[in-house]
């Protein structure tokens, strides 16, 4: 039995999937965090970084959908992606928000990847069960009013349009604003402004607030684990 109470023989798999273009990211900083987080909770990571591996976003004919045979066999590329969320029970992607959505590194995963006959298309679906978590990081101020959109807008298309649509049995989007160094924010007029570049003790705080908040969601998120369903 391991400390959090799962037992060993059930070893709990997690593949954290990140999506950035920088290596020293404060999103790749942020995955790598919550790898060492679910590794101390004695989860068994597998880390998909997109980017290192090289990841192909654009959709191409082998991986298009063909809606007359959902037994297609996709690409070698897409098919080895298939399985390793087969192995995972949790799935937890770290990005930044582009555009109130996903970064088109990431959405070019799920559109390959997540594919018919594989993630839906089937009455019983291959990923029921598995449970997901969204964490975005959004360079807008904790207090735009924007960010209550952005939530809701993520919870509409990454819970119900992906993750609920697809059989997993809990989806949640982890929101993380603040993430940028000057601080933006829309007038009335819609105009963007900036805060001034934070710096030292500041920035430190700033970023010790957002690995706090990162940490938190997927503490709250695997302890929703726990709750018999
Ligand atoms: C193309 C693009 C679109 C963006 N769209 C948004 C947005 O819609 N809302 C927001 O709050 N921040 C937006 N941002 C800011 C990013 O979310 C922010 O730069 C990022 O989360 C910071 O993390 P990083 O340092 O790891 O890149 C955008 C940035 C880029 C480059």
């Amino acid at each position: 039995m391991s400390h959090n109470g799962i037992d060993s023989e059930h070893a709990r798999t997690a593949l954290v999937v990140v999506a950035h273009h920088r290596a020293d990211s404060l999103t790749a900083h942020l995955a790598r965090r919550t790898v060492a987080q679910l590794e101390r909770e004695g989860y068994t990571v597998d880390l998909l970084d997109l980017r290192a591996e090289g990841f192909d976003a654009r959709m191409n004919t082998e991986d298009q959908p063909d809606w007359g045979n959902r037994e297609k066999r996709y690409s070698e590329e897409t098919e080895a992606h298939m399985r390793r969320i087969l192995a995972a029970d949790i799935v937890i992607a770290v990005f930044p928000v582009y555009w109130l959505h996903l970064p088109a590194l990431l959405k070019g995963w799920i559109d390959r990847v997540w594919n018919y006959g594989f993630a839906y298309g089937r009455s019983k679906p291959r990923l029921a069960g598995k449970r997901m978590l969204w964490l975005g990081l959004a360079g807008a101020a904790a207090d735009d009013v924007i960010v209550e959109v952005m939530q809701q807008t993520l919870e509409g298309s990454l819970n119900l349009g992906i993750a609920y649509y697809c059989g997993f049995s809990h989806s949640a989007v982890g929101l993380l604003p603040d993430a940028e160094e000057r601080r933006q924010r829309l007038d009335a007029n819609g105009q963007l402004l900036f805060d001034p570049v934070t710096a030292g003790a500041e920035r430190e705080a700033q970023y010790s607030a957002l690995e706090a908040k990162a940490e938190a969601f997927v503490t709250e998120f695997l302890a929703a684990d726990q709750v018999p369903a």
